[in-house]
């Protein structure tokens, strides 16, 4: 369960993009805070600006206007070599597209992200071997993406974003490229890593039972949250 100490706390956020004339109010006043542990869905149609938010709470693109909290740390505030320290030390991420490098098999692909963090090679190897089974991919350690399902694939993504182990994990519509069953495998996987080691999910997704799985659903549409319910509970209608 979500202890009451919040990691993430978005203060009247605004993102306005500027096409020539026109401005896009991506995200138009969104305030919200994300508990530690707590497993959150931002959910919303296409265009209702679920990933631009993700991208703000992410440290990759700064907001117009409005603070994005986390861990503490004001990271509105923070210039490029700032924020490269943020996602390398606080953040995991999880693509749509699990990004995987196509030359290097599972446990390299997991063991990357510490390498950048100065991790040595036998302590790298140990930590991906030990993300890999937790996500049940110890018998395909030495395959390459190639060689693995899409389903497979996505918990080496996953893997890859535990072993640094964050405060924080955004995901990007995971299960986008993957079939029910797999869907479901993957969601059911992310439910209970999030209960077990404690680590803050947020997840956007378009699609309602897919955020069923979270402990939280804050909805999105035109840039503004429109309703946050835990646990079927509606608790504002902002
Ligand atoms: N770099 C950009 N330049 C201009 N407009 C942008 C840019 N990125 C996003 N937008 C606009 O901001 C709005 C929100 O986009 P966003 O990508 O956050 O939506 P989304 O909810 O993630 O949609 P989807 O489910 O299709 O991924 C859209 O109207 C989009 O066209
Ligand atoms: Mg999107």
């Amino acid at each position: 369960m979500s202890e009451e100490r919040p990691v993430i706390e978005v203060k009247n956020l605004y993102k306005i993009f500027k096409l020539g004339e026109q401005k896009v109010r991506a995200l138009n006043g969104v305030s919200f805070t994300v508990n530690k542990g707590e497993f959150v869905a931002i959910v919303g149609t296409s265009g209702s600006g679920k990933s631009t938010l993700l991208n703000m709470l992410a440290g990759l693109e700064g907001p117009t206007k409005g603070s994005v909290r986390v861990a503490g740390e004001n990271i509105e505030k923070y210039n490029e070599r700032q924020l490269v320290k943020y996602r390398r030390d606080h953040v995991g991420f999880i693509f749509q597209a699990y990004n995987l490098m196509p030359t290097l098999n599972a446990i390299e692909n997991v063991a990357l992200p510490l390498t950048f963090r100065g991790v040595d090679k036998s302590l790298r190897e140990k930590k991906a071997v030990k993300a890999l089974k937790l996500v049940g991919l110890k018998k395909y350690m030495d395959h390459r993406p190639t060689e693995m399902s899409g389903g497979q694939q996505q918990r080496v993504g996953i893997a890859r974003a535990l072993v640094l182990e964050p405060e924080i994990i955004f995901a990007d519509e995971p299960t986008g490229n993957l079939d029910s069953v797999t869907t479901e495998e993957i969601l059911h996987l992310l439910q209970d890593l999030v209960r077990r080691k404690a680590t803050t999910l947020v997840m956007v997704t378009h699609d309602n039972y897919l955020a069923s799985f979270a402990d939280r659903r804050i909805r999105i549409k035109d840039g503004k949250i429109i309703a946050d319910e835990r646990n079927g509970e509606l608790q504002e209608n902002v």
